[in-house]
């Protein structure tokens, strides 16, 4: 199941220590930040640990308003596919709308930029969204039919219409799947026919580095798609960015794509009773990259997941309703339905959305919106700091922002990139959570508590409350706690936010993240189910982790998970190639990119229409984020004797690492050719 071996980790993990990732000293949150935190009583540790498991998870539940109240906080049943807080009745819309109105309905729940710079920010107070989203509700359950239990898939940049779909869907109990703006439709179309969607909402067009890009067409190529796959999609509703003209010049399809702005007048002033569902029914679905081809809909619940979002944000993200909270991740990620969309909305917060690219149209221009809303705490991930770092190494001293609090996310962090986040971005005076966690896990697993623990560059910190970690070798016996020494990370215990499911495959669930070290698959025990993120990890003596990467065929690029399945498939859609394989390759910016090594088909030329003709194929069946770094046609393929393509070895030549012991290869020869022409000497 994990491609790399014992070994292979420890190598990486020992090789990436000695180099730069020295022990780092610890950096104390400020007394300022201490005395308005959330958070600062250290006997949470204590009121979540394992003896008061899973009954401690109430105290996160209760910052949600109930219905009803749950009759059991964990159901077992049908381990290892968790229930929490059984017998409740929740909606999660009402919580994060209806239940502000009585305080806070003027104040502003999203405050959206718009990527043009003369163009006015929208501001939608609580009282607005409500309006909103009761009103696109009406229209969804009237115009479409959509009610409780069915899916819909939201292909949308981020535009404040994005939460208020969202909203509208679960205030009907409709299970929405956001996909990626940034997806090509074909990747979208998979992604409908695997939920079974028969509706799919999206956008006439969006900015992204000062052009207005077409959006609608993904729409049409993501029903073809679905169409092929046996799904038929019925209802095609279209936002548009500016009321009045259209950002596309796709057609409408008459009967089928219908314009919002131009149906929701009917609706002006409808109010949709917020469905009243058990804790356990399906939120949402959000796609991810896995070991095989297929994208994984990860299935989050509603009490459980949300529960668990707006207690992260409110104790890790330190968010109070009077802060001023941007997290530039997109929505079409975990990261922003988590911490842009649920929890923050959840807790009455102040939610910033951001349409377009950070330095866009100069390295300045994150700092400019932060200056103006006067933000106080910055959401980023690793990626966005070092583009940002790049671009304008001193452009944050110009600006007049404070913030408080910080966060990286989605991809291990250099402790060199750390400091420029700490000095310069953060003035030396904003705590920085390093907040580890993944799209099934719903919310974080690791991060320091700001105003609990201290800082360190490059580690994540210790578990967050109610999360037990351990680190395994490769057999499964336990890794001494605080041995620094790398292996297979695992949660002990399940938590509520934790997804429930893949989407219409339990085999799959089950294979992925429990079978390695389950010994009784009949068990209804929790205790015999640990939880396996697919990361390497070690744990420092004083309980810090520090993430080493996904073990899998997965490549983290800039933060988004990619599957090497998924690429290879998508260039054998290439007439002329034979074979394909997919290897990580370090980048100064994106962290990882993909390599890409093909070889030919008998009766083939190498050439650079090969090459484009990849690169293109990449883009549109996955998306432009999976563009690789290089194409290299390769006569042969370095492989095994039964025939496997050594991976292992073609990442080493993409990164210019010595290849290791090779002379077990059914042609060894063929690494030398390949690392000539790779490394040129
Ligand atoms: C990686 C993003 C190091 C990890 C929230 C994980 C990290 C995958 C960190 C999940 C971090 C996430 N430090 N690595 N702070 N956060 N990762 O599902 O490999 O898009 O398994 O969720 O990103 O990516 P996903």
């Amino acid at each position: 199941m994990f491609a790399m071996s014992k070994q292979d980790a420890e190598q990486v993990s020992e090789a990436e220590i000695a180099v730069h990732w020295g022990e780092e000293k610890l950096i104390q949150p400020s007394p300022e930040f201490i005395a308005q935190a959330n958070m600062t009583d250290e006997k949470i540790f204590e009121r979540f640990s394992l003896e008061n498991f899973p009954d401690c998870f109430k105290e996160y539940a209760d910052l949600l308003d109930w219905y009803k109240t749950w009759d059991l906080t964990l159901d077992t049943s049908e381990a290892p596919s968790w229930k929490w807080f059984v017998g409740g009745l929740i909606n999660a819309s009402y919580n994060c709308v209806d239940r502000h109105l009585a305080q806070y309905k003027n104040k502003a729940a999203i405050i959206w930029v718009p990527e043009p710079e003369e163009e006015s920010h929208i501001v939608l107070t609580y009282q607005e969204l409500y309006v909103r989203v009761n009103e696109f509700a009406a229209l969804l359950s009237d115009k479409t039919g959509l009610k409780t239990g069915d899916r819909v898939t939201i292909h949308m940049p981020m535009v404040p219409e994005l939460p208020v779909t969202m909203l509208a869907c679960a205030r009907l109990g409709v299970i929405h799947s956001v996909v990626f703006g940034g997806f090509s439709g074909n990747a979208c179309g998979e992604r409908i026919a695997d939920s079974g969607s028969r509706v799919l909402i999206t956008m006439d067009g969006y900015y992204r580095s000062g052009k207005l890009l077409d959006h609608k067409v993904k729409a049409d190529e993501a029903v073809k798609t679905a169409n092929k796959e046996g799904q038929e999609v019925e209802h095609v509703l279209v936002w548009r960015r500016y009321g009045d003209r259209n950002a596309s010049e796709a057609p409408m399809v008459k009967g089928r794509d219908h314009f919002v702005d131009e149906l929701l007048p009917a609706y002006r002033g409808k109010r949709v009773e917020p469905v009243q569902l058990p804790a356990e029914a399906p939120l949402f679905l959000m796609y991810t990259s896995g070991t095989t081809g297929r994208p994984k809909g990860c299935q989050h619940g509603i009490g459980g997941y949300l529960a668990y979002a707006a207690a992260t944000s409110k104790y890790v993200q330190d968010i109070h309703p009077e802060d001023v909270y941007w997290c530039m991740a997109d929505i079409g990620w975990i990261t922003g339905h988590s911490y842009i969309v649920y929890g923050p909305l959840a807790l009455g917060a102040t939610s910033v959305m951001y349409e377009g690219v950070p330095t866009f149209p100069d390295a300045g221009r994150a700092w400019r919106i932060a200056e103006q809303l006067d933000v106080n705490i910055f959401h980023t991930a690793p990626t966005t700091i070092r583009m940002l770092r790049k671009a304008g190494p001193d452009e944050p001293a110009k600006y007049n922002y404070n913030f408080k609090h910080m966060t990286t996310v989605g991809e291990p962090i250099e402790p060199a990139v750390w400091r420029w986040y700490h000095e310069v971005v953060g003035k030396g005076k904003a705590v920085i959570v390093d907040t580890y966690w993944q799209t099934e896990t719903g919310g974080f697993l690791c991060s320091t508590m700001p105003a609990i623990h201290p800082m360190k560059a490059g580690s994540a910190g210790p578990a967050v409350p109610g999360i037990h970690p351990k680190i395994l070798d490769e057999d499964g016996n336990e890794i001494p706690r605080g041995a620094n020494k790398a292996g297979i990370l695992i949660i002990q215990n399940p938590w509520p936010g934790q997804f429930q499911t893949i989407w219409g495959d339990q085999e799959r669930y089950v294979e992925t993240y429990y079978a390695k070290f389950n010994k009784d698959p009949k068990s209804k025990d929790w205790r015999d189910w640990p939880y396996i993120p697919g990361d390497a990890a070690m744990e420092a003596e004083d309980g810090y982790f520090r993430i080493l990467g996904r073990m899998d065929d997965v490549i983290n690029v800039a933060g988004h998970r990619l599957g090497t399945k998924e690429l290879e498939s998508a260039c054998l859609m290439v007439d002329a190639i034979a074979e394909a394989s997919v290897v990580p390759v370090n980048d100064e910016i994106k962290g990882k990119v993909p390599d890409i090594y093909i070889s030919l088909k008998p009766g083939f030329e190498a050439s650079d229409e090969i090459k484009l003709a990849v690169v293109k194929t990449i883009e549109e069946s996955i998306g432009k984020i999976a563009r690789p770094k290089n194409v290299w046609i390769v006569p042969d393929m370095p492989k095994t004797r039964s025939g496997k393509i050594m991976r292992r070895v073609l990442a080493s030549i993409s990164n210019n690492q010595d290849v290791g012991d090779i002379t077990t290869l059914a042609n060894p020869d063929i690494v030398e050719e390949v690392r000539r022409m790779v490394q040129g000497k």
